[in-house]
């Protein structure tokens, strides 16, 4: 059994960060590819040059040419521009559309049995773009979103209650945007619900937070957008198909009626193995829930009609 390959197209902070993730946790081998002449393979080298100190067996090759990534098991799209302070992720939409349905179409010529992970923002709306770019089946198509929300929400809420994030356990669902949906009623910290640890209002300010999540560090920045947590989270979805392991992650999937919603990209929970989305998990919501659900998802749509009204 030879190694996995793992193609990662965009190199720049989430790519090439997605990429250190992989090999220390010897995943397989990487290939970085990007427009910019030179960059990827700047950055596939100097990873590699990490290697002997770390001691992983992983090969990490960068370039522009998509032949490079002949046969790979996984295709991870990053690529396209991040947002500035003071935008949303769906003022993107037209720019990295067109991005991403390029290096789709390229990609899969070249790696047409892979899974594909899209991590270009705006999300939900992306992944629509390479499900129709790459022709392929919607269970080889997925984002990457909600294991970063969630990831933001264990954080705050750890941090709120001064324990190890190791205890928190909390997930959240919808769309990668201000109208996201973290699920307090399926929270915990040391398998206690959160509402019995934390007041009403805590929990509110901890859920705003985490709505705002990827806003909070771009301020911060300001030349750019998050790519430590993104990058973590996307490199566990790759793990958990090139190691079949039938993890349940909150996952954008394209629904076809799950949760009452159909032909959009949406983050719901999902079983990710070797076959990419193996399964939607529906879980019976509140009346609140769902409503919160409802409105995250008219916002996904809101972006899709926007995209489909400039084509
Ligand atoms: C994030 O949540 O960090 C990413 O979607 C980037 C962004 O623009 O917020």
């Amino acid at each position: 059994m030879g190694r996995k390959k793992i193609a990662i197209i965009g190199a720049g902070n989430v790519g090439a960060t997605t990429a250190h993730w992989l090999v220390s946790k010897e995943l397989g081998d990487v290939v970085l590819i990007d427009v910019e002449e030179g960059m990827p393979g700047g950055k596939a080298l100097d990873l590699l040059e990490a290697s002997p100190v770390e001691g992983f067996d992983c090969m990490v090759t960068g370039s522009n040419d998509y032949r490079e990534i002949d046969g790979a098991d996984v295709v991870v799209v990053t690529a396209g521009i991040a947002r500035k302070p003071g935008m949303s992720r769906d003022d993107l939409v037209k720019t990295n559309a067109k991005i991403v349905e390029n290096v789709t179409r390229e990609a899969v010529k070249y790696a047409p049995d892979a899974i594909f992970i899209i991590v270009s923002n705006p999300l939900d709306v992306m992944c629509n773009v390479a499900l129709e770019a790459s022709g392929l089946p919607k269970n080889r198509v997925f984002g990457q979103s909600g294991v970063l929300d969630s990831a933001r929400f264990r954080t705050f809420i750890a941090m709120e209650l001064g324990v190890s994030v190791e205890d928190v356990s909390a997930f959240v669902l919808g769309g990668h945007g201000d109208d996201m949906v973290p699920l307090v009623r399926f929270s915990y910290a040391g398998n206690i619900p959160i509402e019995m640890l934390m007041s009403r209002e805590q929990i509110d300010r901890i859920v705003e937070r985490t709505r705002k999540g990827g806003a909070e560090i771009v301020n911060l920045l300001k030349k750019g957008s998050a790519y430590f947590a993104p990058a973590a989270s996307t490199a566990k979805m790759v793990e958990a198909v090139l190691k079949d392991k039938k993890r349940i992650m909150p996952t954008a999937v394209y629904l076809e009626g799950e949760y009452g919603i159909s032909g959009l990209y949406f983050g719901v929970p999902a079983i990710i193995g070797e076959n990419g989305v193996e399964k939607v998990i529906e879980i019976p919501l509140t009346s609140d829930e769902q409503i919160a659900l409802e409105k995250s998802s008219r916002a996904v749509e809101k972006t899709l009609k926007v995209l489909k009204s400039s084509v």
